[in-house]
């Protein structure tokens, strides 16, 4: 398999509005990222994906792109981000660019002229029909949106201040190749490609046999003719790495965008895990991990991650973050590192931040909960249930400010925080971790570094030993004469996993775990609650 720098990183996800607000205007701001450069140096991550930070009315929290040469007010100005880049690269780190080319803002320029007249020149830049089907959008009822000045509706995939672009358009696709080499020629390492698999959409846009089920809004014929052209204009121009936002492939579907053979994206996000996992299963996870590397493995490159910016902490949806939270946390992070992929980081992973739950639906921000919860209470829905229902996976869980100490919100701010801070802020901050030499932090920190030190843990061959098994997940790594064997209690009680005669016949050396000793009689492994083990098999 071919060895390249992306498949070795290890990346750290900064959601900078929640990050450090260097200002305290209660948002965070590319400086405040560049005042913590050196935390997230000094834990080894190499690779920064930094959310959006394009001039943006910031509906959908930058998502929503009303200039794309210029960096939004709230997070500074080009100069700082400027630095910012400097700064990664002096430090020997890397940075991708979150880009959304799927849709822009309503306020962008393009769509205003769009919207103004039915023969404007760029009309047909976005998708306007005289009658809407019947899909949802990912935020609203209808993925239509009437207008009365030209009597027709625009087509947008999120919200109606999102609409999607026209990609059958040879103009928008130009524009947009521009556009991204003016970020390349100012020397970022790559892109985090939002809602890739969305840009194509089908021929006429028949009704859907169930609108409920928005998978019809993905993985359109045409989108793969898109994805070379752009790989073919753009990207193999520049030494970078592509990151696509891939939602609801299979491992088949996924290997297209990332087959190295068909030049289109380098690495995915598969939603497999997400979509279909509101809390952990163990089976499922397992069968999907494999399914996942039979099909990619010496074809395509997989990443590994089960929380970012909209999906809520992994500690707290799928481990325990009360009496076992640190326990939880390390395991997580070691499956997550010792999985065959990339590890991605969400900021604040590194120190076991959880979910949190608001008491009033005034508390969020997230567009897409509160969308959902005026829909359901337009329907007659009792406001605390609806509340309660969209508490578990709202998207705000994982956009609470970083927590840094224990004083007044968390360290993130002087000012008013844009978003509620987690109230247990005061025994989870950084400064707790970094004094605790036992702390997630530092666990954290360890993975990275036996990353860099061992192949196995990137080039290795995957093997798992335990589909059938509810708790215990074991699996090995292989890369010539070295093997690694993983074992993960992923579970709140204890359990013993005997190890099957061909591992059995190894010497065992411990690389890392996440207890203090070792338990273990024979070939018997005593797992406590949430232990999670690497050893070397000699
Ligand atoms: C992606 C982003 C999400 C955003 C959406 C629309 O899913 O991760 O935060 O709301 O695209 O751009």
């Amino acid at each position: 398999m071919k060895r390249t720098w992306w498949k070795e990183a290890v990346v750290y996800q900064v959601y900078w509005r929640s990050f450090y607000d260097s200002d305290g205007d209660g948002v965070g701001d590319l400086q405040g990222v560049i005042e913590k450069l050196d935390y997230i140096q000094h834990l080894g991550a190499d690779v920064i994906w930094l959310n959006p930070c394009y001039e943006s009315p910031d509906k959908d929290n930058g998502y929503d792109i009303s200039n794309y040469y210029a960096i939004m007010e709230k997070a500074g100005t080009m100069k700082t981000w400027e630095t910012l880049l400097d700064e990664v690269h002096k430090r020997g780190m890397k940075l991708i660019m979150d880009l959304v080319v799927n849709h822009t803002s309503d306020q962008h320029p393009w769509f205003i002229e769009s919207r103004s007249s039915r023969d404007n020149p760029k009309r047909d830049w976005y998708i306007w029909r005289d009658k809407p089907n019947n899909w949802r959008s990912y935020f609203t009822p209808s993925a239509w949106e009437y207008d009365e000045l030209t009597g027709q509706y625009y087509f947008h995939s999120f919200a109606a201040e999102q609409p999607d672009l026209n990609w059958k358009n040879p103009e928008v696709r130009q524009e947009i190749y521009k556009m991204m080499r003016f970020w390349l020629d100012k020397g970022i390492d790559g892109f985090r490609l939002d809602a890739i698999a969305l840009l194509a959409k089908p021929e006429g846009f028949p009704d859907a046999a169930d609108p409920n089920d928005i998978c019809y809004l993905a993985n359109n014929p045409g989108l793969h003719e898109y994805l070379r052209e752009m790989h073919e204009q753009v990207f193999r121009h520049y030494d970078i790495f592509t990151v696509g936002e891939v939602a609801f492939v299979s491992p088949e579907e996924g290997l297209k965008y990332v087959a190295e053979d068909r030049r289109e994206l380098n690495m995915l996000f598969h939603f497999q895990v997400c979509d279909e996992m509101p809390s952990w299963e163990p089976l499922r996870f397992k069968q999907i991990q494999k399914h996942w590397y039979d099909v990619l493995w010496g074809k395509g490159w997989n990443s590994q991650f089960l929380n970012n910016h909209d999906h809520t902490r992994q500690v707290t949806r799928y481990g325990n973050d009360k009496e076992y939270r640190v326990e939880s946390a390390k395991l997580l992070g070691t499956m997550l590192h010792t999985l065959p992929g990339t590890p991605y980081i969400y900021q604040g992973e590194e120190i076991g931040m959880t979910g949190v739950r608001f008491s009033s639906i005034d508390d969020y921000n997230d567009i897409a909960m509160k969308n959902k919860y005026k829909e359901e209470i337009a329907k007659g829905k009792d406001p605390q249930e609806v509340l309660e229902s969209l508490q578990p996976l709202s998207r705000d869980n994982s956009r609470t400010p970083m927590q840094w100490d224990d004083s007044p919100n968390a360290g993130f701010t002087t000012g008013t925080p844009w978003i509620k801070v987690n109230p247990n802020y005061k025994e989870i901050n950084v400064k707790q971790a970094l004094q605790d030499k036992n702390s997630v932090y530092y666990y954290y920190q360890k993975l990275i570094q036996l990353r860099k030190e061992n192949p196995v843990m990137v080039y290795g061959t995957f093997c798992d030993y335990t589909e059938n098994e509810p708790y215990i997940y074991a699996y090995t790594r292989e890369l010539d004469d070295v093997r690694w064997l993983i074992v993960l209690n992923h579970c709140d009680h204890a359990n013993d996993y005997e190890l099957p005669g061909s591992l059995a016949a190894y010497k065992r050396e411990v690389v890392l775990g996440n207890y203090l000793d070792i338990q273990e009689n024979g070939n018997v492994l005593h797992m406590r609650p949430h232990e999670a083990r690497i050893y070397r098999l000699i």
